[in-house]
């Protein structure tokens, strides 16, 4: 379908469907032609597309005051939002934390940086600022957060404008990179942070930021038990804050309100995104734990940062809109069944001979595709196996997410999948039928 010429596209050698209207788990386009959204376009949408009242809510507060800048006004519906968050996140995080609101998951993580950064200048130590993290990761497209990840594809463009703060190994057993298995190696990634902060004579490092399941970058990754605590004890050992990005694992997505739960680990941060508003309004934000905040209280009381749009009252109520959904329907405990449903459908594609494997946890579930089964050797990148993937099965209305370099940075091809909560056994049968005929047409068709 032809587009107007007026938007910067994403790739201006692909056409888009024109979106006109969403309802569930599908969003139907101007043609017609209906997708289930077996993604949730990127893991945004937590409640469903069409909900009335959340439209209603934001409607409402669009009319009563549609905005009030934050260095002048708090609102009640960001204070509400924010009591609401704070009573979801680690038990730590409830008594004396705080939430940062902006407008999406790069705006987060760069506040993260700064509160890292400002917290070691009100504690006296201004020689911390870098803040450590893992290759194979997506933090955000800003350049602070892309600086933090190590998607190499992604921040390949930008190398001179990035700074390097230091990059460990990922936790990914399947194609470990340091050739270890677990738990023979006792966590070896994870003891990479302790050399590297032991290793930190000038004291420079404030902070540690991590995806604890790693979503777009290694297609729903999670790390065996014993490495998120891991990590969480050599931070406080160093007196390096913790910060998890969960921006994508955040909100339900993976089974518990945030992925650290699985964990019980508590970190100095969350940021989250996405899912905070399942798609409804920009909306993203930092929950930051009592340590941090005391820092600034007892300090200078002044955050050196902030956003226009920050605790933007119409994102508020569609904050607020969407936690009464998943409340009243009580989808956050809806994730459990949906997944056992999800990984249901997709097992069976395990058996076929280029997939080399079916992971993830809650409703982020990844299909890693592979060239040989026996060795987990991927596709060349120029193939591009998980982009023909996505193709063959939108054709066939499904959405799914892709993306390449899951085995090392360049290579490896998997698609994601984060679909609504609502998603019924009938809808992830659908979406695994999609990947299987899609895998036959791009693998198999002459
Ligand atoms: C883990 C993680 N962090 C940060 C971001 C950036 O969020 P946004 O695109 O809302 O800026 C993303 C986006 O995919 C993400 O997956």
């Amino acid at each position: 379908m032809p587009n107007d010429a007026a938007l910067f596209p994403r790739n201006f050698k692909k056409a888009y469907p024109l979106a006109v209207s969403g309802e569930g788990c599908w969003i139907t386009a101007a043609d017609g032609r209906k997708y289930l959204d077996a993604a949730g376009q990127a893991a945004v949408i937590n409640i469903g597309h069409g909900v009335g009242s959340v439209a209603k809510a934001m409607a409402e507060q669009a009319s009563q005051l549609a905005f009030a800048h934050s260095s002048q006004f708090h609102t009640a519906a960001a204070e509400k939002l924010g009591s609401r968050l704070l009573a979801l996140a680690p038990e730590v995080m409830r008594r004396g934390g705080r939430v940062y609101f902006c407008s999406g998951g790069s705006e987060a993580n760069e506040t993260a940086i700064k509160l890292a950064r400002q917290y070691f200048i009100e504690r006296k130590q201004p020689e911390r600022f870098r803040v450590v993290s893992r290759r194979q990761s997506y933090h955000g497209s800003t350049l602070g957060a892309m600086a933090m990840s190590g998607n190499m594809a992604r921040r390949e463009p930008y190398h001179p404008l990035l700074p390097e703060w230091g990059h460990i190994d990922p936790c990914f057993c399947l194609h470990c990179p340091l050739g270890l298995h677990f738990p023979e190696c006792n966590l070896a990634c994870g003891e990479e942070l302790e050399a590297l902060l032991r290793d930190d004579r000038e004291k420079s490092v404030a902070a540690f930021i991590f995806e604890p399941v790693v979503g777009a970058t290694l297609g729903a990754a999670a790390p065996p038990d014993g490495y998120v605590q891991r990590i969480g004890e050599i931070c406080r050992q160093h007196d390096v804050l913790l910060i998890a990005d969960e921006v994508m694992t955040g909100m339900g997505r993976t089974g518990k309100p945030f992925a650290v739960d699985h964990w019980n680990v508590e970190p100095d941060m969350i940021t989250f995104g996405k899912g905070a508003a399942s798609g409804y309004a920009p909306l993203g934000g930092v929950i930051v734990g009592p340590r941090v905040v005391e820092a600034f209280e007892r300090g200078s009381g002044t955050f050196q940062h902030g956003f226009t749009y920050q605790n933007h009252p119409v994102s508020m109520a569609a904050g607020n809109a969407v936690l009464d959904v998943l409340d009243d329907q009580k989808l956050f405990a809806r994730v459990t069944d949906a997944s056992r449903n999800l990984f249901a459908a997709l097992g069976p594609l395990k058996q076929h001979s280029h997939v080399g494997d079916v992971r993830g946890l809650g409703l982020l579930a990844g299909i890693e595709f592979v060239k040989d089964k026996a060795t987990r050797t991927p596709f060349p990148r120029e193939e591009n196996i998980a982009g023909k993937i996505f193709q063959a099965a939108m054709d066939q209305g499904v959405l799914t997410y892709p993306t390449q370099g899951c085995v090392d940075g360049v290579n490896g091809d998997h698609v994601l999948l984060a679909p609504p909560f609502i998603i019924t056994a009938e809808e992830c049968n659908i979406s695994a039928r999609a990947i299987a005929v899609a895998m036959e047409k791009v693998f198999f068709a002459t």
